[in-house]
């Protein structure tokens, strides 16, 4: 999803998610009507959003920071743990190392305060974070806002690793020519509405999508 700021790109988001209630219209997950579930609901379904801004816990280490993403996981399925069976049944540890293979950074920085990482490696971890939950759906808010060249083209590569193991992604981007090289399919919207969708190579060339929104 691209488009100008105040679009309603970030809304979108959380309209898929249950964190707003949209007026109109409705959100169908897997041919499923999701509408009016409340977050925890749709993240027991597998949608898991990575927030604007990351949103670590800074004061939490690195490690703590993973483990709390896993805090819904219990017996290899989503589910919200209940008071009397707080223990997740599945091996945390199992899920941490899959994700210290993707950002091997995070391994090195397991120990360390979340707050004292750069924007690059606070993304990598709030992507992390969410992949504890083994999601179908991943939801990115502005991934790459921030964050240093290098670690734009690294955050894409792990991005697109993610999606070729089997995880659907929805990516909302101002990185917009990048973000249709690497999408399948994209939305462009404008003050409210989608203004294109189509085939992501067929954004790229199309010129009225070119002009007002990938700089010529
Ligand atoms: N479809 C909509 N109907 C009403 N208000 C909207 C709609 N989409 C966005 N807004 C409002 O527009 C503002 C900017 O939206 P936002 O989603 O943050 O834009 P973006 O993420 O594209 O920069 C917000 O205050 C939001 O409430
Ligand atoms: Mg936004």
């Amino acid at each position: 999803m691209i488009g100008p700021n105040g679009a309603g790109k970030s809304t979108a988001l959380k309209a898929i998610c249950g964190l707003l209630n949209p007026r109109s219209g409705e959100v169908l997950f897997q041919g499923e009507n999701i509408s009016g579930k409340q977050p925890y609901q749709l993240v027991e379904k597998g949608l898991c959003l990575v927030p604007e801004g990351r949103r670590v816990f800074t004061s939490m280490t690195v490690l703590e920071n993973l483990e709390m993403g896993a805090y819904t996981v219990s017996s290899g399925q989503l589910s919200v743990v209940s008071r009397k069976n707080r223990q997740p049944k599945i091996d945390i540890r199992q899920l941490v190392e899959k994700i210290f293979s993707l950002f091997p950074v995070l391994k090195e920085r397991q120990k360390q305060k979340a707050g004292t990482l750069s924007s690059g490696e606070q993304q990598m971890l709030a992507i992390g974070r969410a992949l504890m939950l083994k999601p179908k759906l991943l939801l990115l808010d502005e991934p790459s806002l921030g964050l240093s060249p290098n670690y734009v083209d690294m955050v894409f590569e792990r991005i697109k690793e993610i999606n070729s193991e089997g995880t659907a992604i929805l990516i909302v981007e101002q990185n917009a020519r990048m973000a249709l090289e690497y999408a399948d399919r994209g939305y462009v919207f404008e003050i409210g509405k989608i203004a294109f969708e189509d085939e992501a190579k067929n954004l790229l060339e199309n010129d009225e999508v070119r002009k007002s929104f990938l700089g010529g």
